[in-house]
């Protein structure tokens, strides 16, 4: 069974969706830090955040324990997400479609409507300084990489939430 989150309606709000391959570390860790940057911002009712992955692997599960815990110590709770498949109505619901890393983009590329291209970007874009595109897939490696996987989404949200500013709300 494919479980499907809460999803936002095409309303006033902007939103966002992270995309990673398992729905487990990367874009639930983003779907966390963003929404806790954009709370912070008090844009939070103004901002729809959600995440899902390309493959199926996960569905249903709560984020890796590894990425609970990174999340928690930087005052973020993500244990109540439940992993999904992202889907092609995503890229009508979701005025952001941000892919963790390259391969992530080349698989939402395959299935997203041409109309709606313009909504696929990747995550990383948003924090050119970095000099790096992708967001590494930390889970076959050691504790570090959850925390390299939150510095990089810590500054891409910070650039994301101002543009959104910028783009979306003035
Ligand atoms: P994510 O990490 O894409 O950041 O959620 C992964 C989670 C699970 C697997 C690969 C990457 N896996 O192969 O099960």
């Amino acid at each position: 069974m494919n479980i499907v989150k809460a999803k936002p309606a095409r309303d006033n709000t902007v939103g966002v969706l992270f995309v990673c391959l398992g729905n487990i570390c990367r874009s639930p860790s983003a779907e966390g830090i963003f929404g806790h940057i954009a709370e912070q911002a008090g844009l939070a009712h103004l901002i729809q955040v959600d995440s899902a992955g390309t493959a199926a692997y996960h569905v249903g599960s709560a984020p890796d324990l590894r990425s609970q815990n990174a999340a928690k110590r930087r005052g973020v709770n993500i244990a109540n997400q439940k992993a999904r498949k992202v889907t092609v109505g995503d890229f009508k619901r979701f005025d952001y479609v941000l892919a963790m890393d390259r391969d992530n983009y080349a698989n939402l590329l395959r299935i997203c409507p041409p109309e709606q291209k313009h909504r696929l970007r990747l995550f990383l874009s948003f924090a050119p300084h970095l000099d790096c595109e992708d967001v590494p897939d930390p889970y076959y490696g050691g504790p570090n990489g959850f925390e390299i996987v939150l510095d990089l989404i810590e500054a891409a949200s910070c650039g994301l939430l101002e543009h959104i500013q910028t783009n979306n709300f003035q």
